[in-house]
C-alpha cells in the first residue's frame, strides 16, 4: 500500500474532489465562515476562492498531503486574507484554546482516523458558541444501503485513503459536543455508497 499511498491515492483524491456534487456542497457551506477561520483537510484548495472576501479574517490549514495542497488553483496572494498552511493531521492542531470563530471541515471527516480525538481538538480551539462548517458524505437513513455500506466499509477504507461509508455525522458531532443547529441532508447522483450527505453547521455547546 505504500506505492498506492504515496503515488496513486493523493492523485485519486484530487479527481474525487474535482467530481459529483462537491463543488456546489462547498459553495453552500464555506461561504458560512467568518473571522479567524481554521479548514481542516484543506486538500487541494478548493475552498479558498470560495470563502467571504469581507467576513475571513485570517485562515489556517491543516493537511498532512502538501503534494495535494501545492496542486491549488487560487494564487493566496490574490485573496484579501492571510493564509497559513500547516502539514499535519488535526489530532493535535497547534493552536491555543478559543483560536478560531469558524471550524471548515468538507470531505474529510470521513476519512481523519482519529475523529472523536480531532473533534475534541476542534473543541478546544473553537470559541464558545463557534461554528463548525461542514459538508460530508455518510450512514444512509435507508436500511438496505446502510447494510451495503457497513458491509463494503473495511475494504473501501483500505482503497479510500481512510475513507468511511458509513458515519453518522450528527451523532458523532454531538457525542464530541457541537449542537448541529443548520442541519440538512440529502442524497445526491452518483455512486450510491456515497451518495448520502450531510451539510450545514454546528455550534460548541459551551
Ligand atoms: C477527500 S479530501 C477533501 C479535501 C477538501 N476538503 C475538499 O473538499 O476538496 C480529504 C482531505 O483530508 C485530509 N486529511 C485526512 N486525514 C486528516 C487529518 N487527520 N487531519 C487533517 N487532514 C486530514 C487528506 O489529506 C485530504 O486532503
Amino acid at each position: 500500500m505504500g506505492i498506492y499511498n504515496k503515488y496513486i491515492l493523493p492523485g485519486a483524491i484530487h479527481w474525487a474532489c474535482n467530481g459529483g456534487n462537491s463543488r456546489e456542497q462547498r459553495e453552500k457551506v464555506i461561504p458560512l465562515a467568518h473571522g479567524n477561520v481554521l479548514e481542516i483537510g484543506i486538500g487541494a484548495g478548493h475552498s479558498l476562492p470560495l470563502y467571504d472576501r469581507i467576513k475571513v479574517k485570517h485562515l489556517t490549514a491543516i493537511d498532512p498531503l502538501e503534494k495535494l495542497w501545492k496542486k491549488r488553483k487560487t494564487d493566496l496572494a490574490d485573496l484579501p486574507f492571510d493564509v497559513e498552511y500547516i502539514r499535519g493531521v488535526a489530532d493535535h492542531i497547534p493552536a491555543g484554546n478559543n483560536s478560531f470563530d469558524t471550524v471548515v471541515v468538507t470531505y474529510t471527516l470521513c476519512s481523519i482516523a482519529n475523529l472523536d480525538r480531532t473533534l475534541q481538538e476542534v473543541f478546544r480551539v473553537l470559541k464558545p458558541g463557534g461554528k463548525l462548517v461542514f459538508s460530508e458524505h455518510g450512514l444512509a437513513p435507508d436500511r438496505g444501503l446502510r447494510m451495503w455500506q457497513n458491509l463494503i466499509n473495511p475494504l473501501w477504507k483500505r482503497i479510500g485513503g481512510g475513507c468511511h461509508l458509513n458515519r453518522d455525522v450528527p451523532a458523532i458531532l454531538e457525542r464530541n459536543g457541537f449542537k448541529p443547529d443548520n442541519l440538512h441532508t440529502g442524497y445526491f447522483s452518483g455512486w450510491r455508497p456515497t451518495s448520502y450527505h450531510y451539510w450545514g453547521s454546528a455550534t460548541r455547546i459551551t
